[in-house]
């Protein structure tokens, strides 16, 4: 079994480091976080692995994922070369390198010096390991990188019940992209939602067991019937004056945030400003969808021109 060694045992970190201690993958060496409370939490999550202070201190190992943040993915390739330039000599071969960034290629890890550089993005949403532990199997994992690598992790997240895809590194920030918008601006729609709902005097526990059953059919209907068909509302229905009055009361919302300086208790004036700009961008962005989905024409300039107003 190789042995794994995780910089940065965070969310995702500690949960593929569990998954694969449980499944006997690798077998976890080292784990290093700034913080040594984080590394040695991450170390009881895990069951396994011992946490280190210090960088310095971590062992050698076939294995090292980076499991920092995006922006600290190179610094951290380059504060381990000279580890790694001394532990080479110690494992014989040299060491395998890989992070999960969706956006960033695995060239970013140029700085440590290593040459089996991958990267290994799980399309999976890591808000709560002890969740992911048991929520991981059947993802994808996006693998990308040296050829060599990719024959190792393939099989490594295979083992967890991952479905694995090959990118080239020039696909990587528009893919990520798409999962960004998919996956986390639905939450942040979810949360503008509730503003919206807390605006109308329906407290965020109503309006949750309200939206849950609607959110999750609508979800199930994009992946049944295609977005084009999963579209219902005002828009496809071509229901004008609808529109005209939900626009006019995100106004009104943002014209009362900004004399009171506060709003509602969560709607700040900036963020109901924020409302109506995105109610009227994505309702731009529906258009064509609509269209396509039996919008007349003459309800459609109605409504891009409702939408293009100031
Ligand atoms: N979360 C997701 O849903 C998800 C999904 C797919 C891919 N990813 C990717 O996975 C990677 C990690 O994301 P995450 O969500 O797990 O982040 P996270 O929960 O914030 O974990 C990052 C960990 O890195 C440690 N850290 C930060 N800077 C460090 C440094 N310079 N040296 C050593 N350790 C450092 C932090 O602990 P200390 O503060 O104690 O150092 C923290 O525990 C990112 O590349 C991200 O793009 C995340």
């Amino acid at each position: 079994m190789l042995s794994l060694n995780v910089v940065g045992a965070g969310k995702l970190g500690r949960t593929l480091a569990a998954l694969w201690h449980e499944n006997s993958v690798f077998e976890i060496a080292g784990l290093f976080n700034r913080s040594a409370a984080n590394a040695r939490e991450a170390q009881d999550f895990i069951g396994a692995g011992t946490a280190v202070s210090d960088l310095n201190k971590l062992p050698p190992a076939q294995v090292w994922l980076l499991a920092v943040p995006d922006d600290q993915i190179a610094t951290t390739a380059a504060d381990l070369a000279p580890i790694i330039a001394q532990h080479h000599p110690l494992s014989g071969k040299s060491p395998i390198l890989f992070h999960c960034s969706g956006a960033l290629p695995a060239s970013v890890l140029a700085a440590s010096g290593a040459d089996l550089l991958a990267s290994a993005h799980p399309v999976h949403s890591f808000a709560d390991p002890k969740r992911s532990f048991t929520d991981l199997p059947g993802s994808t994992v996006a693998l990308e990188g040296n050829e060599e690598v990719i024959d190792v992790l393939e099989p490594a997240f295979t083992a967890l019940s991952c479905n694995c895809i090959h990118l080239s590194p020039s696909q990587k920030v528009l893919y990520h992209t798409g999962s960004v918008m998919a996956c986390n601006y639905l939450t942040v729609l979810m949360d503008l939602s509730l503003q919206v709902f807390q605006a109308a005097g329906i407290d965020n526990k109503s309006a949750m067991a309200l939206l849950e059953p609607i959110v999750v059919q609508t979800v199930n209907n994009n992946f049944a019937l295609g977005p084009t068909k999963a579209l219902t509302g005002p828009l496809v229905r071509g229901d004008v004056a609808t529109v005209a009055r939900q626009t006019q009361a995100l106004h009104q919302l943002a014209e009362s945030s900004g004399t009171t300086g506060a709003g509602s208790d969560t709607t700040s004036g900036a963020q109901a400003v924020t409302l109506v700009e995105l109610y009227r961008a994505l309702g731009k962005a529906a258009l064509p969808l609509a269209e396509k989905a039996g919008l007349s024409q003459d309800a459609r300039r109605q409504l891009q021109s409702i939408f293009d107003e100031s």
